[in-house]
């Protein structure tokens, strides 16, 4: 019997009917995972800084209550993608504001250092996200203790941070090359006194384009082959222009929708440099793609499609968030394919309603993979078997996050029969205008 839930708000529900190919061109701006950090860079500076290419999801309005909250303007014109945002004025936020934004992204973090410099201290609210894994922050403190900062965790709402006589250069080196921890560090260390060296540190297309804006900002920033960056503060830094790279994390969403629901999708805004890899693996399943100026186009060429086996890992590597939307195409391969998520210890609970669905997928708890991972002999299910093909029925869905989510939306737009998607509200946190898009691909959607 189909259950009824009384107490869900139906606009967070997708009602899905499959087995329709996804066919049309639909537009990707603005990478989330920089925008909001370049949202952030611009509290650095006593000026306006204007941010273009930005999408319309529910990060960027996050950012912007939370610089607001600390006296910033910000003016989101989310039809032409342009925040402007005024940080001439910054002053502290009430504790209790600021907690009200606790839990809905990781972005707060990253106010650290602006903060730091602009007021001399920071709280931060309990953090949200994805929950795909313990997703700890200890590099992010223990950055900031070495460049001078007190962290201060008693607080029970959050963390109290500060560095009453500035933040000085120092040499910092990551156990793992972590996103949030190198960003964390560039955007404390381009004020602070003297020279900043980090080693060990993650170099994605989104934080090179976080360095290019702190370039235009006045920051002397420099990056090394063996991933070292290498900071000299300086004093004072100015607002920026600047638009933002593709998301490649979106595009990839789109191209796996198109393999498999067997269909053809352009991308426009879609760029090659940061999806090679990306790219590479989706040929060798048997997907084509045309790369234009404007767009990659993906599509289904016919036939059978190939299986593959993926390790998972910082850039260049494969993305951990390309990962989710991929094993849906993956169950429609012929043959067995080997995922090995080495990023995130438990990113593999979005396969559990695919295999109600009906495919045949299994996890392990070894490295099924080239390399031994930080996983390894720990009790983390991070390595996924997929078999197929296999066919998907659909199902009533639970959102368990976001890059999980929009894989039970392909799921669903694969599987025969009609499928309720809840909690839909969460792919907004990613994927502008979801819904229009699939819309305008011909998905049956309502
Ligand atoms: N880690 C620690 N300690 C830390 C920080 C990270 O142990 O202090 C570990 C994490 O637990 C994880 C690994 O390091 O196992 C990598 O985490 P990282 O810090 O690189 O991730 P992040 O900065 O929190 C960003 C993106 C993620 C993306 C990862 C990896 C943002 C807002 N988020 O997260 O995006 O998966 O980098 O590329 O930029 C998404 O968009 O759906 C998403 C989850």
């Amino acid at each position: 019997m189909k259950e009824v839930r009384v107490t869900e708000d139906t606009e967070d529900v997708l009602h899905v009917v499959g087995g329709k190919p996804l066919e049309g061109t639909i537009k990707v701006r603005g990478a989330k995972n920089f925008v909001s950090k370049a949202m952030v860079a611009a509290l650095l500076a006593p000026g306006v800084s204007v941010l273009r290419n930005v999408p319309e999801i529910r990060d960027v309005h996050v950012v912007s209550d939370l610089l607001r909250l600390h006296g910033v303007e910000v003016d989101v014109d989310g039809h032409n993608g342009v925040v402007t945002i005024d940080a001439t004025h910054v002053q502290l936020a009430d504790v209790a504001d600021v907690d009200t934004l606790s839990g809905s992204s990781r972005i707060p973090i990253l106010f650290s250092g602006p903060l730091l410099h602009r007021l001399g201290e920071a709280f931060i609210p309990q953090l949200g996200g994805c929950n795909i894994g313990g997703r700890p922050i200890d590099f992010h403190l223990e950055t900031l203790r070495k460049l001078g900062a007190h962290v201060d965790k008693e607080h029970q709402d959050g963390i109290h941070i500060t560095a009453p006589d500035g933040l000085h250069g120092a040499k910092i080196h990551l156990p793992y090359p972590s996103v949030g921890a190198t960003e964390q560090t560039l955007l404390a260390a381009v004020q602070a006194e003297g020279r900043t060296e980090l080693s060990g540190a993650a170099t994605e297309p989104e934080i090179m384009d976080l360095v290019a804006v702190l370039q235009k900002m006045g920051a002397l920033i420099s990056v090394d082959v063996d991933r070292t960056f290498r900071v000299e503060g300086v004093k004072e830094l100015k607002g920026y222009t600047h638009t933002s790279l593709t998301d490649r994390i979106e595009s990839a969403s789109w191209a796996s929708a198109a393999l498999a629901t067997h269909g053809d999708i352009f991308v426009k805004g879609a760029t090659q440099p940061e999806m090679m890899t990306f790219l590479n693996v989706f040929r060798k399943i048997g997907g084509a793609f045309d790369i234009t100026d404007q767009g990659i186009r993906f599509w289904h060429p016919g036939g059978n499609l190939k299986p593959v086996a993926i390790e998972t890992d910082v850039h260049p590597g494969f993305m951990t968030d390309w990962q989710q939307p991929l094993v849906v195409a993956l169950t429609q391969a012929n043959g067995l394919s080997i995922v090995h998520e080495t990023v995130y210890e438990n990113r593999f609970g979005f396969t559990k309603p695919l295999v109600q669905m009906g495919a045949t997928i299994q996890l392990y708890r070894e490295c099924l993979g080239s390399l031994p991972c930080r996983f390894q002999q720990r009790n983390y299910k991070h390595s996924a078997v997929i078999f197929g093909p296999t066919p998907l029925e659909g199902r009533d869905i639970d959102v368990p996050d976001l890059r999980g989510g929009f894989s039970h939306l392909i799921a669903a737009l694969t599987a025969n029969g009609p499928s309720d998607v809840h909690g839909i509200s969460l792919i907004d946190r990613g994927y502008a205008d979801f819904r229009g898009k699939l819309e305008a691909l011909g998905a049956d959607i309502s």
